[in-house]
């Protein structure tokens, strides 16, 4: 699996407790985040770069921890490999499904928000209900450096969401892997009358169906090992991970470009 930083390990998490017999092996491009600021070439060369280096690891599946990266990438690799990609996408039916003001929002990176692929899967599943994108530039860079509790962190999210709130939403779409890391600030501040999705649950639904029909599913006497990468491996970056994984854990680095 990867992302273009820690946001992925909020599936990783998900998925190592669903799946225990799985290795996981996780790459963070976190030299690169955000991708949500980056230009369509730039995060599908990055996809392609990073699959490769999956699949030189011998993975016989690859889970893109990104909405970002899947939204504007997942196509392309789609059609250049043969092992099962799962993508993330943010969870738009079932937001929609069950709000009852008819009002939803979605928080995204920039570049998930002006994504085709994007507008085309609201205009699919928003069920007569009005959808509001907002865009959180500056979120993950927080959440990258390990500050996601911060003062600074909190009156951004307080930016982004207050308005959303004002127009009468009654459901929140986390559609960005990284904002399960604030979810509990998001919900201070969008109140209990707000149900908030995220989609770790969902994509780990998909990658086990998916390995149990090509039946390659792990054997069910191993227990799952973990490996993590990342292309800005640090002592400060190690920290971060260990933090968010809620375990200690040894980074190792990512064979440059
Ligand atoms: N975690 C990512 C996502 O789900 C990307 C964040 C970023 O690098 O901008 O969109």
């Amino acid at each position: 699996m990867f992302d273009s930083g820690v946001g992925g390990l909020s599936i990783a998490k998900c998925i190592a407790q669903q799946l225990p017999h799985e290795n996981i092996i996780y790459i963070a491009d976190s030299l690169h985040a955000p991708y949500g600021e980056k230009s369509v070439k730039f995060i599908i060369e990055r996809v392609n770069h990073i699959a490769k280096q999956l699949i030189a690891k011998g993975v016989k599946a690859i889970v893109i921890a990104c909405n970002t990266a899947t939204v504007n990438a997942i196509e392309q690799l789609r059609a250049q490999v043969n092992i099962p990609i799962i993508g993330v996408e943010p969870a738009i039916k079932p937001a929609a499904k069950q709000s009852i003001s008819k009002k939803v929002a979605i928080l995204a990176t920039q570049a998930t928000s002006e994504n085709q692929r994007f507008k085309d899967l609201i205009d699919l599943h928003h069920n007569g209900a009005q959808v509001l994108i907002q865009p959180c530039p500056g979120l993950v860079e927080f959440i990258e450096q390990g500050k996601q509790n911060s003062d600074a962190c909190n009156a951004l999210l307080k930016q982004y969401i207050d308005p959303l709130i004002e127009q009468g939403i009654d459901t929140l779409v986390l559609g960005c892997t990284h904002y399960p890391f604030v979810q509990k600030q998001i919900s201070i501040i969008a109140g209990q009358q707000v149900t908030i999705i995220e989609t770790a649950a969902p994509v780990t639904v998909q990658l086990s169906k998916k390995l149990v029909e090509k039946e390659i599913d792990a054997c069910k006497k191993q227990q799952g090992q973990y490996q993590f990468f990342s292309s800005l491996e640090t002592k400060q970056q190690e920290e971060i991970f260990s933090q968010l994984w809620q375990e200690p854990l040894t980074l190792h680095a990512l064979e440059p470009y």
